[in-house]
């Protein structure tokens, strides 16, 4: 998928494309947007005041994306930014048919869709790449992941350790309505 836009439940509309190594100035400004509470749930550390240098390298490394392993940024122009990041998703491969997944939306604009859309763009993209079997961390207390898995109809095996879940999609078995 090179591009695909998308309209929000309030009508705000988004550019989805692929995530590129020069995409680093956004990803600080995505982070920058990220509640205490959501940095936590999306990288599974407090990071209210994050050390600069693991902010610089973690931003590069997610720019440095390449096949197979796969990211999307989505963009919207918003009354005081235009062409603002919103969110991104990635899936990163870790093994023959096995990949790691991750997805983040600003905090001002979650619960509009905009996670399961990104979601549904990951696990399309990642069926397209052979990947039979998605795997993600999350906080057991991440509802919005559990509900976006349930919204987009997914079955999925978990098992949780201390306060964190561990998911598993099978890939072969899921069609997206
Ligand atoms: C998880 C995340 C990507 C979801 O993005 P989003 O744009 O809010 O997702 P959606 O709008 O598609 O909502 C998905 C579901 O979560 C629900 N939801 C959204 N925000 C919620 C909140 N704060 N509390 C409880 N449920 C919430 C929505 O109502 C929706 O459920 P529904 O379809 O049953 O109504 C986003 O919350 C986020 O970036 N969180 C921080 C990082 C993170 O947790 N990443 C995932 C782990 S890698």
């Amino acid at each position: 998928m090179r591009k695909k836009t998308f309209r929000t439940k309030s009508g705000l509309l988004l550019t989805i494309r692929r995530l590129r190594p020069d995409d680093t100035p956004y990803l600080y400004d995505l982070f920058a947007h990220l509640s205490p509470q959501s940095r936590y749930l999306r990288f599974h550390l407090a990071l209210e005041q994050p050390d600069p240098a693991w902010l610089q390298e973690t931003a590069e490394h997610i720019a440095a994306i390449h096949l197979p392993s796969q990211g999307w940024l989505a963009f919207a122009d918003l009354p005081d930014e235009l062409g603002a990041c919103i969110g991104g998703a990635r899936f990163v491969v870790t093994g023959a048919g096995i990949a790691e997944a991750s997805l983040t939306v600003r905090d001002d604009l979650q619960g509009q869709g905009i996670g399961t859309e990104l979601l549904r763009i990951l696990i399309t993209e990642a069926q397209k790449a052979g990947i039979h079997r998605l795997m993600a961390d999350a906080q057991a207390s991440n509802q919005s992941v559990f509900r976006m898995l349930r919204g987009l109809g997914l079955n999925y095996r978990s098992s949780t350790h201390a306060g964190e879940t561990h998911l598993e999609i099978d890939l072969d078995v899921t069609h997206l309505a």
